[in-house]
């Protein structure tokens, strides 16, 4: 047996193999033959697959609401013998199985809404231009939702966008960024920068940002740091509270798992959470973030919830929160993030060391200065584990000539990996992001995503 294949076995054999907790899909549920055998799915960094136990606990909501109608929201028949909760409070038993993944108190965090319209909301109680701090700090090659709601919450402030963000960029000759070029930026611009608006892991480099480093940098200079982990949650542990983070938000669709459009949830760092009238923060608010003993007598009074529950707005989609609810569950069941981690880092080393054992692959630096017709791919997502999660992101050449409209090489190679039964993520126009999830994925699955990789260019080669 070759190391290689020591390697994969010696991971496979050391984790719990979950596949059973989740919905693989197979190539005849893929349309791409009549064989019943599992694909291989990468891609949970773009939708995590389904838990086998989603259907019930939504199917059981379902009966809830057939039986009991509106009568559910305070008894729902099966709270005596099913350990269901009342709709009332259907999102609080989320929070303590969610809080040691993003490393929070209880009370710093909520279940609520989605992600672009919570990002809107936090900015709203977090971005204060004032006198000649009015600039966020973003990132360019950002996510474009991310980007329209930064550039609109500077126009509601009636400044101009273009004189407001600053965009980081990598240097030329770099795909990522680094962490010493964020803090002198930062240190360039203190005396502009009233908040900095960063992803915890970039969705399209796969860049883990050193959220600690850059936080207590920032909060030297008084700037207001907030998060947006659509990518981080789930995937690394993050530790919120003790970073000192002001404000974080994230989806639960992707590394989470809890389905397609999911619910999003919000941190609030305790400091921010207080409502005693020196420490009140301003807010988009609705009845959900009142303090709920009184919730149905609508009053005119608005008494916030202390913490991050007083900036819920509206009741939760109970269907949402339960789909998060069965998924959480795994999350325990697999050992908790530390364990999965620690998975996840052998899982993306050895997909990293069998691409760079291909013959199509090059480097980042020489991939700057490769002849025009040769078919390669490089990795651009960092090399050091502690600078990335569970994706990788490849780069394919020749690439698209945006100008000429000729197409790159990255689509075949796509449709080329899908009908092998190999999926990922494509990003247009010339990346594939494949991610190995710890929770559902094997070493064995990363092999045959770099077996099926290499026979994709292999039928380009004929
Ligand atoms: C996935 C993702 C989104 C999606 O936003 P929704 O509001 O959930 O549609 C936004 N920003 C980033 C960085 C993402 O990765
Ligand atoms: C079905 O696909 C699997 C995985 O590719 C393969 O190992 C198996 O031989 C196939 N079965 C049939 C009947 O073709
Ligand atoms: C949430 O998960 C727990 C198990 O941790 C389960 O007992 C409970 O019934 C679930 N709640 C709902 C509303 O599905
Ligand atoms: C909000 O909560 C406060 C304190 O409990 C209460 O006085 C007020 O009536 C509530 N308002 C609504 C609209 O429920
Ligand atoms: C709600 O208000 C009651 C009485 O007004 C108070 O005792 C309780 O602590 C408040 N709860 C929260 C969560 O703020
Ligand atoms: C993760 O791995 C490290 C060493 O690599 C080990 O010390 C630690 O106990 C592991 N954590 C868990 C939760 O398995
Ligand atoms: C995990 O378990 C499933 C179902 O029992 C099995 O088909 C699969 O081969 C296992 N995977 C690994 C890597 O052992």
């Amino acid at each position: 047996m070759s190391s290689i294949e020591e390697e994969i076995q010696t991971i496979d054999k050391n984790f719990p193999n979950l596949s059973q907790d989740f919905q693989i899909p197979t190539f005849k549920s893929l349309g791409l033959s009549t064989n019943e055998s599992q694909i291989t799915y990468l891609c949970g960094n773009s939708l995590g697959l389904m838990p086998t136990q989603t259907r019930k606990a939504i199917n059981d909501e379902l009966d809830a609401w057939s039986q009991r109608g509106v009568e559910s929201h305070f008894s729902h028949p099966g709270s005596e013998t099913q350990g269901k909760t009342n709709w009332m409070d259907i999102d609080l038993p989320c929070i303590p199985k969610l809080s040691p993944i993003v490393g929070s108190l209880d009370s710093e965090i909520a279940i609520m809404g989605s992600l672009t319209s919570n990002l809107n909301a936090l900015m709203v109680a977090f971005y204060q231009p004032q006198g000649s701090k009015t600039k966020i700090l973003f990132e360019k090659n950002s996510f474009p939702s991310d980007y329209y709601a930064i550039f609109n919450q500077i126009k509601l402030k009636n400044l101009d966008p273009l004189e407001n963000i600053i965009q980081l960029e990598p240097k030329e000759g770099e795909y990522h960024l680094r962490t010493q070029d964020i803090l002198d930026t930062i240190e360039a611009n203190h005396k502009e920068l009233a908040l900095i608006m960063l992803p915890g892991i970039q969705y399209y480099t796969g860049q883990f940002f050193d959220i600690e480093k850059i936080t207590k940098f920032a909060k030297k200079f008084n700037i207001i740091v907030g998060w947006d982990l659509a990518h981080a949650v789930g995937n690394v542990p993050l530790h919120l509270h003790d970073w000192n983070v002001d404000f974080a938000t994230w989806c639960s669709y992707k590394y989470l798992n809890s389905g397609p459009g999911g619910i999003s949830g919000i941190f609030i760092h305790e400091i921010h959470g207080k409502i005693d009238e020196d420490n009140y923060k301003p807010r988009l608010s609705g009845w959900w973030g009142n303090n709920s003993s009184k919730r149905f007598q609508m009053l005119e009074k608005f008494e916030p919830i202390e913490g991050a529950l007083g900036f819920r707005q509206s009741n939760p989609s109970v269907i949402d929160v339960v789909s998060l609810n069965s998924s959480l569950d795994i999350f325990n069941k697999a050992g908790g993030i530390q364990k999965l981690r620690n998975k996840s880092i052998l899982l993306t080393n050895l997909l990293e060391k069998l691409l760079k054992s291909t013959k199509y692959y090059i480097s980042p630096k020489d991939s700057f200065t490769l002849n025009s017709n040769e078919l390669k791919f490089t990795i651009i997502t960092p090399e050091s584990p502690l600078e990335r999660g569970a994706q990788l992101s490849l780069l394919f050449f020749p690439r698209t000539n945006v100008e000429i409209g000729e197409p790159g090489i990255m689509d075949k190679i796509f449709s080329s990996l899908r009908n092998q039964g190999v999926i990922g993520d494509e990003r247009r126009p010339d990346v594939i992001r494949l991610a190995p999830i710890p929770l559902y994925n094997s070493a064995k699955d990363v092999q045959k995503a770099v077996d099926s990789l290499v026979k994709a260019f292999e039928e380009l080669e004929k």
